[in-house]
């Protein structure tokens, strides 16, 4: 299975994914293409459905300091645990390339329970720049873009840039 990321707004992006019940040979395969899309578009983050997959996975690069990890992968991510403290800061995303809004109510940190590729449960705490995309993964697999939690401004001047690219 070739997969490629979807723009904005396929219907895929707008859909809520299904929780993984099966960690087979299937599911790597599609994680390893993940990491691989993502790392090729220079992406911090990806989420299964915008590659047309539709279950609950997402992947992700953390940045420390100026460094970005490796690529993670997290399946059935559920946010447990969510500061008062807001990010502040902006995000933007593979399918639509070049468009930076900030999301106000992105949690400045939070805690996540996932399961990795073979179906153990663990807990992340992640803060920064890398709770924002951990949440904007999460929004993804609810079918939820960036775009449905901007100010009326932002959501305008987004939708105006996508319109003149469309030509
Ligand atoms: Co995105």
């Amino acid at each position: 299975m070739e997969l490629k990321i979807l723009p904005y707004p396929d219907e895929r992006l707008l859909t809520t994914c299904e929780e993984v019940i099966t960690f087979d040979s299937e599911l790597h395969a599609v994680i390893d293409q993940m990491k691989h899309i993502m790392v090729n578009a220079n992406g911090i983050g990806l989420a299964a459905n915008q590659v047309g997959y539709m279950k609950r996975v997402l992947v992700m690069s953390i940045k420390i300091g100026n460094t970005l990890s490796s690529p993670l992968e997290l399946i059935n991510p559920k946010i447990v645990e969510r500061s008062e403290k807001s990010a502040g800061l902006s995000e933007g995303c593979l399918s639509a390339p070049g468009l930076f809004y900030q999301v106000q109510t992105r949690a400045e940190s939070i805690k996540v329970q996932y399961q990795d590729r073979f179906g153990q449960t663990h807990v992340g705490e992640y803060t920064g720049i890398n709770a924002v995309c951990v949440q904007h993964e999460i929004d993804h697999l609810d079918g939820i873009f960036f775009f449905e939690k901007l100010n009326r401004q932002n959501r305008r001047d987004a939708e105006r840039k996508l319109e003149k690219r469309r030509g």
